[in-house]
C-alpha cells in the first residue's frame, strides 16, 4: 500500500433478516411524489482542500461517521466497453490515496472485460443521508500482484475461497452448482490454510482526472464544485450550475 494510503475494512455481517413483510395489498409508492428537502450547509470554493483526494477524505470521515449511511465505501462503478456501451454496478472503495481509488474485482467480470477495452472509468459515492454525491472520473489501472496479494491476505476465508469458487458474470445453470464448487475448495483448502490468490482476481486503481463535491442544498440551488487535473498535476476548481 502506498504511503499515507487510507485503507478500509468492513467485516459486519448483512442479513435480510430485518426486512419488514409487507402486506401484497399495500400499494407501491409513487416515486414522483417522493420528495426531500435538503437543508445542509453549502460547500463554498474557501471550503475546499488543496486536493480532491483530501476533500474527499474530509467527506468520507464525516460519511463513516453518520449513522444512518449504510457502508459510505460502497460505490456506483459505470464503465463502457469499446463500442460505449454503459454499465454500473455497485463495488466497494478499499483503500484510496493521491495516487487513486482501489477497488477489487474478478478479472473475467463485465467491468474488467470493459476496462481492458476502454478504461474510462466512472465512480460514483451516493451519501444520500448527508445530501451529498463525489463522483470522480478517471482511469483505472490494474493494481501490482503484490499489492493485489496483499489485501487478499486482510480478507476472511470465507471471501478468499469466494473469489475462486465464483467465475465472476459468467452464466451458471443453478445455485447448487456455485454452492458445490464453494464446499469443494473449503474442502481443500480448510480454515487456517492459505488459500492462495486467484490469477484472475485483482484490484483497479483509479486515477482521478475529475472530481465533483455535490451538496444538496435549499430549493434545488445545489452546491457543486469540480476539480479538474491539470497538465502541470495541478488541479482547478470550477463551480457548476446545478
Ligand atoms: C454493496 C455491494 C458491494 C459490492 N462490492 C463488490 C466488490 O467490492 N467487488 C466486486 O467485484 N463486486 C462487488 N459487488 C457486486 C457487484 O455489484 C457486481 O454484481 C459484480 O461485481 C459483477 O459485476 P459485473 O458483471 O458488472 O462486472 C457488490 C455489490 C453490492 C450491492
Amino acid at each position: 500500500m502506498p504511503d499515507g494510503g487510507r485503507r478500509i475494512r468492513q467485516d459486519d455481517r448483512v442479513t435480510d433478516r430485518d426486512a419488514v413483510p409487507l402486506d401484497p395489498a399495500e400499494p407501491v409508492p409513487d416515486p414522483a411524489a417522493m420528495r426531500k428537502h435538503y437543508r445542509a450547509e453549502g460547500l463554498a470554493e474557501t471550503d475546499l482542500a488543496a486536493t480532491p483526494v483530501e476533500q474527499f477524505a474530509r467527506w468520507f470521515r464525516q460519511a463513516a461517521a453518520e449513522a444512518h449511511l449504510f457502508e459510505p465505501n460502497a460505490m456506483i462503478v459505470s464503465t463502457a466497453d469499446a463500442e460505449g456501451r454503459p454499465s454500473s454496478r455497485t463495488v466497494l472503495l478499499k483503500q484510496f490515496d493521491e495516487q487513486g481509488f482501489v477497488f477489487y474485482t474478478n478479472y473475467d467480470s463485465r467491468k474488467a472485460r470493459d476496462l481492458a477495452e476502454n478504461p474510462y472509468v466512472c465512480l460514483l459515492f451516493p451519501w444520500h443521508p448527508m445530501a451529498r454525491q463525489v463522483i470522480v472520473t478517471g482511469v483505472a489501472r490494474r493494481t501490482g500482484r503484490d499489492e493485489t496479494a496483499a489485501y487478499f491476505r486482510t480478507r476472511p476465508h470465507g471471501s478468499q475461497l469466494g473469489a475462486w469458487a465464483s467465475a465472476q458474470s459468467s452464466l451458471i445453470a443453478t445455485r447448487a452448482d456455485l454452492d458445490a464448487s464453494y464446499a469443494e475448495l473449503a474442502a481443500r483448502y480448510p480454515e487456517g490454510e492459505q488459500v492462495p490468490v486467484p490469477p484472475n482476481w485483482g484490484g483497479f486503481r483509479v486515477a482521478p482526472q475529475a472530481v465533483e463535491f455535490w451538496q444538496g442544498r435549499e430549493n434545488r440551488l445545489h452546491d457543486r464544485l469540480r476539480y479538474v487535473a491539470e497538465q502541470d498535476g495541478s488541479w482547478r476548481v470550477e463551480r457548476l450550475s446545478p
